[in-house]
């Protein structure tokens, strides 16, 4: 049984996604815990209804990213996870977190990457005026918002489309797409080889 830890920072809606993917497919994974560096992230009073355990490390307890990365550090090593999922996870990290992570830490980003990285990604499409734009699951790397790519899916960006229309349509994929991913991981499904994920190929 493979142990996740999830970190979010707010509305929480693909952690609740990955929540219900690996109960109603009976992953061989449970989700260990959720950890939030806010205490009003709203995805937290979701993953303690349904019986996992929360936690919260509040950045603004921490003088530096480099103490408040080690304090998270501790708190999601209690559960020995194999994996740990960024959710919404808003926040920068320093290379030493990510690198006891590596190979084993998973983000969500709401663009094509390497196209749109940082914020206001729906903002940044249609400023572009980009006639595609969706989701993308990587590996995270100390490199912000890069890192090799599991998997992308596509939205059509229309004439009529807003902010919000765009991000509430990208949402929907971002719902499929990442339990989807995280599953594929559990199941041991992915290689890193130079840069590129490959899936299925075994350990060659
Ligand atoms: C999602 O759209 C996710 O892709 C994005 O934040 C949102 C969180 O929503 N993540 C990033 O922008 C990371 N750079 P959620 O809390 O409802 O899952």
């Amino acid at each position: 049984m493979r142990s996740i830890v999830i970190l979010i920072s707010g509305r929480g809606s693909n952690m609740e996604a990955i929540v219900r993917a690996a109960q109603t497919e009976q992953w061989p994974a449970k989700i260990a815990a959720v950890i939030s560096n806010r205490a009003d992230a709203g995805g937290l009073s979701f993953a303690a209804a349904h019986g996992i355990p929360t936690a919260v490390v509040s950045n603004k307890d921490f003088p530096d990213r480099a103490q408040f990365d080690a304090a998270l550090q501790l708190e999601i090593d209690r559960f020995a996870p194999d994996l740990v999922v960024l959710a919404g996870f808003m926040r920068i990290l320093t290379a030493p977190f990510v690198q006891h992570y590596a190979g084993r830490m998973l983000n969500i980003h709401p663009s094509l990457l390497p196209s749109f990285t940082g914020l206001a990604t729906h903002l940044q499409a249609l400023t572009m005026g980009v006639k595609v734009h969706g989701a993308t699951v990587h590996f995270v790397t100390a490199d912000l918002d890069h890192g090799p790519i599991v998997s992308q899916e596509v939205v059509a960006v229309t004439d009529g489309d807003t902010v919000e229309s765009l991000q509430a349509r990208v949402l929907v994929i971002e719902h499929q797409m990442y339990p989807c991913a995280v599953r594929w991981f559990v199941e041991g499904r992915l290689t890193i080889k130079d840069g590129r994920v490959y899936k299925d190929i075994g350990a060659q």
